[in-house]
């Protein structure tokens, strides 16, 4: 069996949430490739047996441009699809709208995981050199 994990990362969380899949699921599985959507024709999806869908939480849902890409994906006949996104404190309805869009391409849905992580909208506001994630106060 083919699998694959796609996923989009803006800074790092969910990219490293799907190392750590791919590398868990590499003994049982054998065949399992991770790939960024950044580096993934939509198309492509169709040589896999089944697909790990990993996005980050923006403003209560996935980006924008996530969604549009999963609207991409070609319609399948029962291909089997389990989902995960990294958030920091709020994910939304986000993994129930993926799941609506891809059941409507034919996808099943096996399963999902809501990861926390550290908030990636609040770096702007931390020190360059921060190593405990604290807000920095002037
Ligand atoms: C623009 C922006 C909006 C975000 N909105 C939310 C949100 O609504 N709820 C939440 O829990 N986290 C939110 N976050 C935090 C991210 O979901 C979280 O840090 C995620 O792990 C980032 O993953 P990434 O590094 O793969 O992009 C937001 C981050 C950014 C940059």
């Amino acid at each position: 069996m083919k699998v694959l994990v796609l996923y989009f990362s803006g800074t790092g969380n969910t990219e490293y949430v799907a190392k750590y899949l791919q590398k868990r699921l590499l003994g049982p599985l054998r065949q399992i490739e991770l790939r960024s959507t950044e580096n993934t024709l939509p198309e492509k999806t169709a040589e896999f047996d089944l697909l790990i869908i990993g996005f980050p939480i923006y403003a209560g849902a996935p980006p924008e441009f996530f969604g549009q890409y999963l609207k991409l994906l070609p319609t399948v006949n029962q291909k089997g699809v389990f989902v995960f996104c990294t958030r920091a404190m709020f994910a939304g309805h986000a993994i129930k709208d993926v799941y609506e869009l891809l059941e409507h391409k034919g996808y099943i849905p096996l399963g999902h995981r809501i990861v926390a992580m550290p908030g990636s909208d609040g770096l702007p506001f931390m020190r360059k050199n921060s190593t405990r994630g604290k807000i920095f106060k002037a």
